[in-house]
């Protein structure tokens, strides 16, 4: 049984405030090209998105935290809902799904993909062939894009030697400074997409043998609740992935976007003349190399400079390009004051 676990429990702080802690991105279409499968739609989420593209599985679980389970069943009607008792990041969530897993099907193999990225081109053929490697290899296997630049939020693999279209994965470096990260580049190191495919004994192994073994040995005994306050919060990618000695990298072939600031929609949109680019309406009178985002505003820009502009609901978010990393520091400030 080939069962798709759809990670939709993150929250997108840094698109404040088209995502807010009611509507995190995955909720969003956020310029997922406009009706990309045909079918007269142009406004569904990237979660939905995310849900159509596994339409090739025998059976979609999608796993989230308590806050955004009325917003799941929305958004991916027809599939397993699975709650976590808390939301602790990756590990914990994929650890308790797969756990589900092994419990729920039998010959199972899961393929793990977040919910959160734009997608172009032949995804199915790439997953389906990573879940076979997963099922004839025993690894955890990872998916391996060809890097365009030294970006430090994603995880770099490090590829060894090939068994046919598949290479042993010798490093996982999670999240790089930029320096690193360069010279990973250089290296020819590949992009890790977040998706992932194993099986639930090889996942699980790996598990008991980490900074999750807690929860596993709770899960084990029939205990989410204990399990998940048993763990600290970490992402897969550094609680399993990063410390796995026998994992596996496909490359990956489909052209790929985790659109996790506003300064990356300049990557998704086509610029006007002066090289600015909007989702919604807008004026630019001697403005260039702007980014716009807004629900159902009007934005007038008049001589500025590679700011981004955001404008949802009753919020606005003005921040220069170059620092869109930083707009976690204002949805920090925005919570502490309730
Ligand atoms: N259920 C659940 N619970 N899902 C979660 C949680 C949680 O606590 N936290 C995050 N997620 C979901 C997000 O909604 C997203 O779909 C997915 O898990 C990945 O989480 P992100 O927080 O978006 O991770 P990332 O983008 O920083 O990094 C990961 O993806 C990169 C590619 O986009 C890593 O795997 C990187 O190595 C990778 O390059
Ligand atoms: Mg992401």
């Amino acid at each position: 049984t080939l069962v798709a676990v759809v990670l939709a429990g993150g929250t997108g702080t840094r698109l404040y405030p088209a995502s807010r802690s009611d509507r995190p991105k995955q909720f969003l279409s956020l310029g997922a090209s406009s009706d990309a499968d045909g079918d007269g739609e142009e406004s569904d989420s990237l979660l939905s998105r995310t849900v159509s593209r596994v339409d090739f599985a025998d059976e979609v679980v999608v796993v989230t935290r308590p806050e955004f389970e009325s917003g799941v069943r929305d958004h991916a009607p027809d599939t397993t809902v699975l709650t976590e008792p808390e939301g602790k990041d990756t590990g914990p969530a994929l650890t308790y799904a797969t756990h589900h897993v092994a419990d729920a099907y039998d010959d199972s193999v899961v393929l793990a993909l977040p919910s959160d990225h734009h997608v172009r081109g032949d995804f199915g053929s790439v997953a389906r062939r990573g879940a076979e490697v997963a099922v004839e290899t025993d690894r955890l296997v990872t998916f391996g894009v060809e890097p365009t630049r030294p970006d430090t939020g994603y995880g770099y693999l490090e590829p060894g030697e090939f068994h046919g279209d598949w290479a042993d994965l010798d490093s996982f470096h999670e999240k790089p400074d930029r320096e690193t990260a360069e010279s990973y580049v250089e290296a020819g190191y590949l992009w890790n997409a977040g998706l992932f495919a194993w099986t639930p004994e090889s996942f699980l192994a790996a598990a008991r043998d980490s900074r999750l073994a807690p929860l596993v040995a709770e899960l084990d005994r029939g205990a989410p609740e204990a399990g998940f306050a048993a763990v600290e919060p970490v992402s897969v990618d550094y609680a399993v992935m990063e410390e796995a000695d026998d994992a596996a990298v496909l490359p990956a072939t489909f052209g790929w976007d985790d659109l996790g600031s506003w300064d990356a929609l300049d990557r998704l949109l086509a610029a006007d003349d002066a090289g600015n680019v909007a989702l919604g309406d807008y004026l630019s009178v001697d403005a260039t190399e702007n980014v716009v985002a807004t629900d159902d505003k009007h934005v007038s820009l008049v001589g500025v400079e590679g700011l981004a502009v955001v404008a949802y609901d009753d919020r606005v978010l003005v921040v220069p390009k170059a620092d869109a990393q930083r707009v976690r520091e204002a949805v920090a400030e925005l919570r502490d004051d309730g």
